[in-house]
């Protein structure tokens, strides 16, 4: 921190009265007025269950419709809100702010922004599965560049909770299964969205989330409660927070979840002593929507206040939403039981922020011009078609791919026409008309097609092939909305077979949130294309990928189970001491193959790739080690090459394969390279059973290839 930023805070720190001091801690946002009379989650209960359109919605949220408590904020009593989201309301509320409260101190504004703000970009776990840190980071730039022009100052996001579970819908959210690339995934995303100078107008802060472990909830149920070894959290689970905050988030959101009996939101050793202590984190920690009011239903607080007091004390400083701060700190400190030094750091926090931002210098930061021009700008839409295309996996393909120019195409499915359903989850700002879908694409781009609303009459036409649109409402994953069947819809199924009966080739192309159980479609299809919720460019990167203008490189980063009933179902598992087999005392189901579908690491490409050579030695630091990757096919393609260890005699049972690195390279066909990986001894290691990390040593097996269940491995002595 500068010395004048840290004395003009403490200038400030001492001139304001308590109740401004807790006005700085609670986090308002809009309430919905006028004639509707209902409250923002009424009002997406309604859109929800039907009883209202989503044009409706958008109406009622529109800013004329909304109350932003305007008097409070006179009064010093707001010091930031959620979800508020264009420039010319966020300007006026600013003003407010500044101009008209006692002290002038400008407000924050945050939202979520996790996968583009206006420009869609893949669901992040679609993202995920380009592998490609690079491209993580660039489009976190441009959703930071259309927030900052709407005047939004900090996004929650990257979501980095590492989930194994395909019933939870807030998979869709993350980077996937595995611990290290939630790491690389979330730092590009810290980077991208902050620039090395947060001061700039265009620099959003991060605000990494769900601290922690909320990827773990029992049952892949939401909300539910985490339990789980000291050495799991460690390992699996906390890393990936822990790299976002060494790469700067300026904010860190508490869980909703309990860890281990305790409530995020009131758990001090990690609040506190894990983030700041041994971490040093020196930014603001903000609650989840409402959670620490929710503290007294958890069943840890008997009322509000003392929610209020514990969540203050274990280090949550802003409260967003429940309201309870605004009710109760003041009495806490006046009875004495909140000492108000806690109060006081939990303000310089937010402050530390503001000042971080440059909002004490200049507020407003932009205009209704700049909104204008920033949004949805042709660059912006190539950025969101190259993520679409790098996301896509190819899970299947029997030959029918790709496509020829002049085939004629039968399409089939409303998810192939309904352009508003390729956002996906978390994509509030998302209008239906920006997106692509693959029956637009198809008249857009002049293909002999065929649009069937009933799959009965396929029968009757002439076409070369089928492309059924399956999967998932956009509804059916994110926040609050786990499932506990994830098999596809008897519709779907139903609408497959009968494209099947056809005797004609049948492409499916997948839209979901999670993976879903496909063993069946996987039989009764040619080839799958796994699109996930592809944002604005999604029937383009379709078109472009089934006809072969782009080759498919995306690579899964979640397992895709047989059924619900394996959940979670991973690659990282322990071997057991019974590993599944032919015999009957082994480590299995009874009723379905003991692999999974489509193992982590796994997609195809229209080219083939061979490995060879592997090398593995011993270095100062670690590990090297190199591998030859050959294109052997007929056309140029990128391939994501993964590196595993595996520890065979440890202090406590190690996953059968631990991802400690990878690579995407260009190829041309018949272009040989030797890929290299360092892989220092940290990755190697773990937490022994007192907690103690060791670094590893004795056998191990080192692997690499083209997935996680297709490597070369060699065995080396550490
Ligand atoms: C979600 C958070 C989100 C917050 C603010 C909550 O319901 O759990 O992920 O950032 O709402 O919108």
């Amino acid at each position: 921190m500068k010395k004048d930023d840290e004395q003009r805070i403490k200038d400030l720190l001492g001139k304001m009265t308590v109740q401004e001091k807790i006005g700085q801690l609670h986090q308002s946002g809009p309430s919905i007025v006028g004639a509707f009379n209902v409250d923002l989650e009424e009002a997406i209960n309604m859109v929800y269950d039907g009883r209202i359109s989503k044009a409706k919605f958008d109406e009622m949220m529109s800013s004329e419709n909304q109350d932003y408590h305007e008097n409070d904020l006179r009064e010093g009593k707001i010091g930031s809100y959620n979800g508020v989201s264009d420039a010319k309301t966020i300007y006026r509320l600013q003003k407010i702010a500044v101009e008209e409260s006692r002290l002038g101190i400008p407000l924050l504004f945050g939202y979520d922004v996790l996968h583009g703000f206006r420009t869609i970009t893949p669901i992040p776990l679609g993202e995920s599965c380009a592998w490609d840190p690079d491209l993580w980071e660039r489009t976190a730039r441009m959703s930071a560049d259309e927030a900052t022009s709407a005047g939004i100052n900090m996004t929650y996001a990257p979501m980095v909770d590492v989930s194994k579970d395909a019933r939870w819908g807030r998979i869709s959210e993350g980077a996937g299964e595995d611990t290290l690339l939630a790491c690389i995934y979330g730092v590009s995303k810290v980077r991208g969205f902050q620039t090395d100078d947060l001061a700039r107008k265009d620099a959003l802060a991060a605000c990494v989330k769900h601290f922690a472990a909320y990827g773990a909830c029992e049952s892949g149920r939401d909300y539910n409660r985490v339990d789980m070894s000291m050495q799991k959290l460690f390992e699996e689970y906390l890393p990936p927070y822990e790299a976002c905050v060494k790469a700067g988030s300026r904010g860190v959101m508490s869980a909703f979840t309990d860890l281990n009996g305790l409530p995020c939101t009131v758990n001090r050793w990690l609040l506190t002593e894990i983030l700041r202590d041994d971490w040093g984190f020196t930014g603001m920690v903000i609650s989840d929507a409402g959670a620490i009011a929710e503290c007294v239903i958890h069943g840890i607080s008997e009322d509000k206040a003392n929610a209020s007091l514990q969540a203050i004390k274990a280090g949550v400083d802003v409260d967003m939403i429940s309201g309870a701060y605004a009710e109760n700190i003041e009495s806490l400190i006046e009875s004495g039981v909140l000492d108000i030094q806690v109060l006081d750091r939990a303000v310089m926090n937010v402050l530390q922020v503001k000042s971080d931002l440059n909002l004490f210098d200049d507020p407003y930061q932009t205009g209704e011009e700049r909104e204008k021009k920033a949004m949805l700008t042709i660059d912006n839409r190539k950025l969101a078609l190259e993520a679409a295309v790098k996301s896509m996996v190819l899970l299947k393909n029997d030959g029918i791919l790709p496509l020829k120019k002049d085939m004629r195409i039968g399409i089939v499915g409303s998810l192939a026409t309904n352009s508003g359903e390729m956002t996906g989850t978390w994509a509030i700002k998302a209008q239906g008309n920006d997106c692509v879908s693959i029956l637009d694409a198809c008249i857009k781009r002049g293909i002999n097609h065929i649009y069937f609303d009933n799959p009965g009459e396929t029968g009757n036409e002439d076409v070369d092939v089928f492309i059924v649109a399956v999967g998932e409402s956009k509804i059916h994953s994110g926040e609050a909305a786990s499932r506990a069947n994830i098999d596809l819809s008897q519709e779907n199924i139903g609408t497959v077979k009968q494209l099947a009966e056809t005797g004609k080739p049948v492409i499916a192309v997948m839209f979901n949130g999670r993976p879903l159980s496909i063993p069946r479609l996987c039989e009764d299809v040619s080839a799958i294309l796994e699109a996930w919720h592809p944002g604005v460019e999604a029937g383009n990167a379709i078109l472009d990928l089934l006809f072969g203008i782009e080759n498919p490189s995306g690579k899964l980063t979640t397992t895709f189970p047989h059924a619900a009933g394996q959940c979670p179902v991973y690659y990282d598992h322990i071997n057991t001491p019974r590993p599944a087999g032919s015999s009957k005392y082994t480590s299995k189901y009874l009723d379905i193959p003991s692999l999974p579908v489509f193992p982590f690491g796994y997609g195809l490409s229209y080219t083939s790739y061979s490995y060879s050579d592997l090398q593995v030695k011993r270095c100062n630091e670690g590990i090297s080690v190199s591998i030859k990757v050959e294109n052997t096919g007929k056309r140029q393609g990128e391939e994501i090459v993964q590196c595993y260890i595996r520890d065979l005699a440890a202090k406590r049972v190690r996953p059968v394969k631990r991802l400690v690195d990878f690579i995407r390279i260009n190829l041309e066909p018949g272009e040989i390279k030797n890929v290299n990986f360092h892989i220092v001894s940290e990755k190697t290691g773990y937490y022994d059973w007192d907690m103690k990390f060791t670094k590893g040593d004795g056998k191990v097996e080192v692997s690499a290839g083209g997935c996680s269940n297709d490597c070369l491995s060699k065995i080396i002595y550490i």
